[in-house]
């Protein structure tokens, strides 16, 4: 193994720069191909360190590039201290590290702490031993009902469908014990009672702190505890939350995970600034502190506006309500409208029937079981919402999740065929989920390819096939044009910058009630109309507007930025 680099320098010692970041999350296989083999690689984001400077942002959250075979796109992990090999080495994640602080720009890396890959070696391990034995414990194995253990433990249900248990067999060839699996059959749980899982964990988190991450995104934050020995016969695990107590479902959101966290504060405060975290948790709102306090990962992601429909109350009382559980907890809200697992925000904005997380087609149904067909998105209006909520998301205090590809306003391929699709959702989930490749398609960074080129992601084509409208979305084009979305995002990042200061937010009167408007400090007044007729804009300089703004007003299903002297 490579000896370890010097720790890459810091940009800045301040010890608050997640509070209002804005967070660029990259989809590593799918950004940019250094070596012509389809899969975008540590190289190909270190060769992209420019466009990432000139967009703006403060972080980049990089999805696992750890080994894989990708079962579930990486998360699955093999080895949580190594690069994979189709992606890179260490010294090119340290390459890259440095690249990224030299533009100032901080390093978020994924960990997955609920399962690893079914070709870790503590899994190899554990299928080699005996039931019983150490190799065993670090994981959950149970023996199975019925006569002859045919059975499993019990018929809960994994998230990506079909059970949560697979048998093994033993050593001597004979049918054996049984698996707990909240996701694909590759993902084998952990088993975090088990303090070598936790001695594991420290090392890992320590292990790239000191190669110079700067924080860390917690995969699936709520899972890690749970209670097998429940007493569920049989159980909906996505949807009967409601028959148990809070904090005492027997997989999610138990009280007893926040003390994994706290072992994992105090290795990030012996960094300095301080390593940060941010939970992956779908828990309520008022859940979400326990996660973000500054005793915990001290920040949790909040899906609350991914979810909602493109509509002013809907926004208001979730601002609203996340502004004043993060000053309850000391820490900032987080606001996403996209990440790897939803549909593109600027498709579901598009979509007849409303936005939630998959976006619904004229059926009302989820969009993508219905075909994802694209003659049903109306491109223009739901790119229009799209920049007009986030530009208001961009105004908020707090820090800002963007995707890649979003700066670009592009569209979800909904239209995979299946034998490209990887998404294990749609293997094990037939006909119920289409899966999630469709936002996961490598990016267009310039219209006209040469043969193979993939809109020049890499030089020999793409590992998901790339429609031919993504040409309207190259990012080249886009840098030239002043009227790109690409150049809007550019813009806003930039004047976000500047006017970002004590994280409050006064709202204001709106004369509709499809208006959000609220200001910050310095006079910066953000209108959002969420109707269709134009609304008058305060008296002042429009600093950006999602759309044109004549005659000092606003045009519906937009935002401005507007400054305004006291
Ligand atoms: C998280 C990830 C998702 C992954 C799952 C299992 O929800 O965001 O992509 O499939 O965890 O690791």
């Amino acid at each position: 193994m490579p000896t370890p680099a010097e720790p890459a320098a810091t940009t800045t010692h301040d010890a608050d720069w997640w509070r209002q970041a804005a967070v660029y999350q990259i989809y590593p296989r799918s950004f940019s191909d250094s070596n012509g083999d389809g899969l975008g690689d540590l190289k190909g984001i270190t060769a992209r360190v420019p466009y990432l400077k000139e967009l703006g942002i403060d972080a980049v959250w990089l999805s696992p590039f750890y080994p894989s075979a990708l079962a579930d796109g990486g998360y699955d992990v093999d080895d949580y201290r190594n690069v994979d090999p189709r992606l890179g080495t260490l010294e090119d994640f340290d390459e890259m590290a440095a690249a990224l602080h030299a533009a100032g720009i901080k390093v978020i890396v994924d960990i997955v702490p609920n399962h690893t890959s079914d070709r870790h070696v503590w899994f190899q391990e554990a299928l080699a031993a005996p039931k019983g034995s150490a190799a065993r414990g670090r994981y959950i194995f149970r023996d199975g009902r019925g006569e002859n253990g045919e059975l499993p433990p019990n018929e809960w249900t994994s998230i990506f469908g079909g059970g949560a248990w697979e048998r093994v067999t033993e050593p001597d060839g004979t049918p054996g014990q049984w698996y707990f699996h909240l996701f694909a059959k590759e993902q084998p749980d952990l088993d975090w009672d088990n303090p070598e899982v936790h001695e594991d964990f420290l090392t890992t988190l320590r292990f790239w702190s000191d190669r110079g991450a700067d924080g860390f995104r917690v995969d699936v934050a709520h899972g890690l505890k749970k209670d097998l020995n429940a007493e569920v016969a049989s159980l909906d695990l996505l949807h009967r939350a409601d028959l148990f107590r809070e904090g005492e479902h027997p997989l999610w959101d138990r009280d007893e995970v926040h003390s994994i966290y706290a072992e994992w504060r105090k290795v990030f405060n012996e960094y300095n600034p301080p390593r940060t975290a941010v939970a992956e948790a779908w828990v309520h709102a008022d859940r979400r502190a326990a996660y973000a306090s500054p005793e915990g990962l001290g920040q949790a992601f909040n899906f609350d506006l991914l979810e909602a429909d493109f509509d002013a109350e809907q926004f208001r009382e979730i601002i609203a309500k996340n502004l004043a559980e993060a000053a309850a907890t000391g820490t900032s809200s987080t606001w996403v409208f996209s990440n790897h697992d939803v549909v593109r925000h600027a498709t579901r904005y598009g979509l007849p029937k409303g936005s939630g997380r998959g976006g619904k087609g004229a059926d009302g149904k989820d969009w993508l079981l219905e075909g994802g067909d694209p003659a049903q998105i109306d491109v223009a209006r739901g790119l229009r919402r799209a920049k007009a909520a986030t530009l208001l998301m961009l105004a908020l205090p707090g820090s800002a999740y963007l995707y890649q590809g979003e700066e670009l306003g592009l569209q979800e391929a909904g239209q995979i065929p299946d034998a490209d699709r990887q998404d294990p959702t749609f293997f094990r989930n037939k006909g119920v989920e289409v899966g999630r490749d469709g936002c996961r398609v490598p990016l267009p960074w310039e219209a006209t390819p040469t043969e193979g080129s993939s809109f020049g992601f890499g030089a020999n084509g793409s590992h998901l096939p790339q429609p031919a409208w993504f040409a309207d979305y190259a990012a080249g084009a886009q840098a030239a044009d002043a009227g790109s979305t690409l150049a809007f995002y550019r813009r806003a990042l930039a004047l976000r910058h500047e006017l970002q200061g004590a994280e409050s937010l006064g709202w204001q009167d709106a004369s509709d009630d499809d208006v959000l408007h609220f200001v910050r400090p310095g006079g910066w007044h953000v209108v959002a109309n969420f109707g269709t007729a134009p609304v008058e804009l305060p008296a002042g300089e429009t600093l950006l507007a999602s759309a044109e703004v004549e005659g000092g007003k606003l045009p519906g299903e937009a935002t401005a930025w507007v400054s305004v002297s006291a």
